[in-house]
């Protein structure tokens, strides 16, 4: 085969943005990752001053759906609707029933999103209206299909939420099965907070692809979980449970009394980098100094496992930044001490990614709206490398290769 017919001259001068990396493809107005100065903006409002002043997650989700921080009674209004629409019809529940109790939570929860679609009141009405309240029903069970499956996978009954009570503190009662102590509450909050939107990451990217097609806020928020669900993504905090669990398991003394005397941290990190893997729960696309998500969950986590008696575990994660900073210059990123809040409140870890999924709902609904209020089907090239004008062969003269 000649040259001219392998490679095409238009073709050669494609330059490609592997991975999209800085490429624009959205404008928006609900989140922005300013990478530069570690911030995070929700609608033009600073992280650190959500964090530091949010009453609850409820509160987020209504600035994230209506541009503009609540009243007092809006957020009274708007709190109670959430939580009126966190029923899950019977016939997903007995879906979750008969799945094998041993898959993956992230599996269970892109099919039940699925499953719901057929079962929403407006399921034939995909009109922005009727969007608007799908995406807010979504925020609402989501919370509820993964609480009633750790339910169903351990054999208990499942819980309805408590109308009276906000949404973190649904999720730790529909999970443990009792009141939560008001610190775990705002902790449930926090964690849902720092979650919810982080400008056009990959479940984003994914769910708004999916709604510049003109498909449903159903089919778009599957397209998102199962985005989210992997390792590189909201994968990751699970991910960081596994190995501090692996590395506690390596240290039997007791007493330690420094962090420096953790000397195993050092150990399980210069083999993980040896066989050429990534440390889970550090490094970051946008953010290449301190993710500010990380800072609060940090401080977090510190006092969770004070209170728990559980310091071994802060300071074991205290010494592998410190070493990951030394030996990589990469600084954690918000799935490594989420994992160690999740673990405070009793979360297990396969659950961590779902629970991820159950704050991050809330800035995939409002960017699948964003992209149905200015669409533009989302649909870029690729740069051909393969062959051409190939002599087609009738099947009963090829031979194999
Ligand atoms: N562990 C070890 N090295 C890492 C790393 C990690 N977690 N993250 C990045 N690096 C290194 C890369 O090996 C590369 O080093 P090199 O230049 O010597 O080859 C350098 O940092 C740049 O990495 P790159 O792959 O270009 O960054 P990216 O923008 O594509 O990756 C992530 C971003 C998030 C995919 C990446 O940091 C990662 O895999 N992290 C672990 C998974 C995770 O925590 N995900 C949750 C993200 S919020």
């Amino acid at each position: 085969m000649s040259e001219e017919n392998t490679i095409s001259k238009d073709n050669n001068s494609t330059i490609v943005f592997r991975g999209l990396e800085d490429v624009v493809a959205a404008e928006t107005d609900i989140s922005f990752v300013d990478g530069e100065n570690s911030q995070i903006y929700y609608k033009g409002y600073n992280i650190h001053d959500i964090s530091e002043h949010t009453v609850s997650y409820a509160e987020i989700v209504y600035l994230l759906l209506n541009g503009e921080l609540p009243t007092k009674q809006e957020l009274k209004v708007f709190r109670r609707k959430m939580i009126s629409e966190m029923r899950v019809p019977t016939q997903v529940i007995k879906m979750m029933e008969i799945m094998p109790p041993s898959i993956h939570p992230m599996h269970m929860l892109r099919t039940a999103v699925s499953a719901l679609a057929s079962f929403d009141p407006d399921a034939n009405d995909n009109s922005i209206e009727a969007s608007k309240r799908k995406g807010l029903r979504l925020i609402a069970q989501i919370p509820t299909l993964v609480a009633s499956f750790y339910r169903i996978r351990n054999n208990k009954n499942i819980l309805s939420p408590d109308p009276k009570n906000n949404m973190a503190s649904n999720i730790l009662y529909m999970f443990h099965g009792d009141i939560p102590d008001e610190k775990f509450v705002r902790a449930m909050d926090l964690l849902l907070l720092l979650h919810a939107d982080h400008g056009l990451n990959a479940s984003t990217f994914a769910a708004r692809v999916t709604a510049s097609t003109r498909s449903d806020i159903h089919s778009a928020v599957t397209s998102a979980i199962g985005t989210l669900k992997g390792p590189l993504h909201g994968g990751a905090n699970e991910r960081v449970m596994r190995m501090l669990n692996e590395i506690i398991d390596m240290d039997k003394r007791e007493n330690i009394k420094k962090i420096e005397e953790y000397d195993e941290v050092e150990e399980y990190i210069d083999t993980l980098l040896a066989q050429g893997h990534r440390v889970m729960g550090f490094g970051h696309r946008v953010f290449k100094k301190e993710d500010p998500r990380a800072r609060h969950l940090r401080k977090l986590s510190e006092e969770l496992c004070a209170m728990f008696g559980n310091k071994k575990l802060y300071n074991i994660s205290h010494r592998l930044e410190n070493i990951v900073m030394k030996k990589k210059g990469i600084y954690p990123n918000v799935d490594f001490y989420s994992a160690i809040v999740q673990h405070a409140l009793g979360i297990p870890k396969e659950f961590y990614p779902a629970i991820f999924a159950c704050s991050r709902i809330s800035g995939w609904v409002a960017h699948i709206l964003e992209q149905y209020n200015d669409n533009r089907l989302i649909r870029p090239t690729s740069k051909y490398i393969g062959l051409y004008n190939r002599e087609f062969l009738p099947i009963e003269k090829r031979r194999k290769a």
